[in-house]
């Protein structure tokens, strides 16, 4: 699968970073880039931007109505990995394919995969410069003592970016 490069968004070089990648024109080039799709939809903006500036945000909208975007697109505009808490394996496994094809680095942490399959995603994590962008887990694997260490080590490194937490 070819992986698409870095979107080179020519205001990810200045020092005004944070505030300009927090931009409607930054998000909506991330969008399309990735995306294909031309503008965003209902309040998805607004949702981005405010996890953006480090504000929580609680996201109500209808099915279909796009609410992963609103995390996946601040995994592509910030450094660090996003973690994605979702109960249902089916839909994690489906929605991290669906990255995959698209060149984004996602992964998923549930009781179905192997145990090295699980250590290779681990290594990556602790690697100090992971490539993981978004991480998808269950509700209950963040609940055990080994996750949570592995989640304290990514925070205290600063590459914690968001914790979404999706439909449980
Ligand atoms: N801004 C957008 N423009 C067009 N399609 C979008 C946009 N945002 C999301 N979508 C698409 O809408 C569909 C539903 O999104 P999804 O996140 O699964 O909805 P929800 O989780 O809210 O039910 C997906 O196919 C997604 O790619
Ligand atoms: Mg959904």
């Amino acid at each position: 699968m070819q992986k698409k490069s870095a979107l080179p968004l020519s205001d990810s070089i200045t020092n005004k970073k944070k505030v300009q990648l927090c931009s409607k024109e930054s998000l909506v080039k991330l969008l399309r880039w990735h995306f294909g799709y031309s503008d965003f939809r209902g309040m998805q903006l607004e949702a981005i931007q405010t996890v953006l500036s480090g504000r929580d945000c609680f996201c109500l909208m209808p099915t279909g109505g796009g609410k992963s975007m609103c995390y996946q697109i601040p995994a592509l505009a910030k450094v660090g990995i996003v973690l994605v808490v979702s109960p249902l394996i089916a839909l994690m496994e489906n929605q991290v394919m669906a990255l995959k094809e698209k060149g984004i680095d996602a992964e998923f942490l549930s009781s179905t995969k192997t145990a090295n399959a699980k250590d290779k995603i681990y290594e990556d994590l602790d690697s100090g410069k992971p490539s993981t962008r978004l991480l998808y887990v269950t509700p209950e694997l963040i609940a055990t003592p080994g996750f949570t260490s592995k989640l304290k080590k990514i925070y205290s490194r600063g590459l914690l970016s968001l914790i979404a937490i999706d439909e449980v």
